[in-house]
């Protein structure tokens, strides 16, 4: 698209264009980041990790961002959110998606960066990593991951599904309102795989190598840059009781690789 066009829709472009260099800095960083004990925290628990590059990465995006866009907001995972200063575009960012891979494996973890004006998306970018994979998408002009093209698949029988979740316990174990249609669903579809980032898995679905995913617990950092290339990739996402993905608030999350599959879905084990 003409970047003339980007201009008239208010600086989406000059944002696209600093989330593109700031993501790629960000990612050359933390491959070659190095992690001692002493930089490793828990949060709420011993499954809820921060670490120092969590936040050393999310404070360098925000600088970045705050500076060339001062009346932009900000919500992160590791700092208070920054609030709207008039321009109505709001960022959402998680420095590390996937903290505990990248604790205990060093891959498998994404950098996620979405940008809206309000309720409707703007852009997302997820940089996974250690692959150097780039996953972005501009709302309205398809979904890339490098010089790619990417499209969700095109499976549709539920037995040729694979389901993609980032918490197992959550999902499958603890009480929920659809645990039972949820495990159901975990039997009648090719298979289950959990990657352990919520970006990342999102952008499989979008890249087609995933069909389902499902989140019990999904906060607006972890899956606003990603529902944006879901989106633009030919795959839908709502909350688990079939109700919109919010765009501030902490959500359950079913996504599908179409429309189709994902109301399917919705009412044969969702209870919809
Ligand atoms: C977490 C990961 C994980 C998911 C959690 C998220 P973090 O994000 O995406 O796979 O199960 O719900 O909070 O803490 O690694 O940024
Ligand atoms: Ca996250
Ligand atoms: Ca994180």
């Amino acid at each position: 698209m003409e970047r003339s066009g980007y201009h008239r829709r208010g600086g989406a472009a000059e944002r696209f264009d600093l989330a593109h260099s700031a993501i790629l800095r960000a990612g050359a960083i933390l491959r070659t980041a190095r992690l001692e004990a002493g930089n490793i925290q828990e949060k709420t628990g011993h499954q809820d990790l921060v670490t120092y590059w969590d936040k050393e990465t999310e404070r360098s995006l925000r600088q970045t961002i705050s500076e060339a866009f001062p009346q932009d907001a900000i919500v992160g995972e590791e700092y208070p959110a920054a609030l709207d200063g008039g321009s109505g575009v709001s960022w959402y960012l998680d420095p590390i998606d996937g903290t505990t891979n990248f604790v205990s494996q060093h891959r498998n973890y994404a950098v996620s960066i979405g940008c809206w004006r309000g309720e409707a998306p703007l852009f997302g970018l997820v940089l996974d990593v250690e692959r150097q994979a780039l996953y972005s998408a501009v709302s309205g002009e398809g979904a890339w991951c490098g010089g790619k093209a990417i499209r969700t698949s095109s499976r549709d029988t539920t037995s040729r599904l694979l389901l993609t979740t980032p918490g197992v316990l959550h999902t499958f174990l603890r009480p929920s309102p659809q645990r039972d249609g949820l495990i159901r669903l975990a039997g009648d579809v090719r298979g289950v795989r959990s990657l352990g980032s919520v970006a990342l898995e999102l952008c499989a679905v979008a890249a087609g190598e995933a069909d389902l995913f499902i989140a019990l617990r999904s906060s607006p950092w972890d899956h606003n840059a990603a529902r944006i290339i879901l989106a633009e990739a030919g795959g839908m996402a709502s909350r688990l009781d079939g109700a919109p993905l919010p765009v501030m608030e902490r959500s359950t999350v079913l996504a599908a690789n179409s429309a189709q599959v994902h109301k399917r879905i919705l009412m044969d084990y969702c209870g919809l």
